[in-house]
């Protein structure tokens, strides 16, 4: 576990001098993510919102409320887990991260992947899923045909299962699909038996 310490905190300073995009000149803080760095669950979001960008910490606005709302029904809590995102610096009004960006910013999740090796990769969303899926090498389709399946894929540190879900943020308007959701979660914390 002490090794494992000492690798996040090497990515992290690594983060902090981070110039690698111009989001980087416009964060207030550089969003690293938090939870267990043994986790055997990692939940990948889009980017920082204004909230998270103020305060340093993911989902923290409303989609993050819905997202607590999901683990507490299911048992798990924000400590039992690894919740980032897969870029680190505040996009200007929330847009969606430009590709130059997430290619910019793709080895600070990457390192950080490979310092947790968790069972289970959750990206949240297209951005997520996107990113994940390529990386992994699987073949991507629309989220209403994904969400909520298992798919086995290979990282440099081993195998893993890929579990696409809906963005929390999806849910906020849409009621049933944060019952959709919380099926899905459902679903992946039987696969993670804890
Ligand atoms: N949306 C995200 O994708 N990530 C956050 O951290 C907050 C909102």
């Amino acid at each position: 576990m002490q090794v494992r310490e000492s690798e996040i905190q090497k990515i992290k300073t690594k983060l902090s001098s981070c110039d690698k995009c111009p989001l980087c000149n416009q964060a207030k803080n550089k969003v690293f993510g938090e939870g267990k760095i043994d986790s055997p669950l990692v939940l990948i979001g889009e980017a920082p919102g204004k909230n998270e960008d103020e305060q340093g910490k993911p989902f923290v606005g409303y989609a993050g409320r819905l997202l607590d709302e999901l683990l507490s029904q299911n048992g798990l809590t924000r400590e039992k887990i690894f919740i980032t995102n897969i870029i680190r610096c505040r996009p200007p009004m929330n847009r969606r991260p430009l590709k130059t960006e997430v290619e910019a910013c793709s080895s600070h999740l990457i390192d950080l992947l490979n310092i947790i090796r968790p069972k289970i990769i959750a990206p949240m969303g297209n951005s997520a899923i996107n990113f994940i899926f390529n990386k992994v090498g699987l073949e991507n389709k629309e989220i209403g045909e994904i969400h909520g399946t298992p798919m086995n894929a290979k990282l440099s540190f081993g195998d893993l299962i890929i579990f696409p879900l809906y963005h929390p943020a999806a849910a906020i308007y849409n009621r049933k699909l944060f019952t959709t959701l919380l099926e899905d979660f459902e679903k992946m914390v039987k696969i993670l038996g804890v």
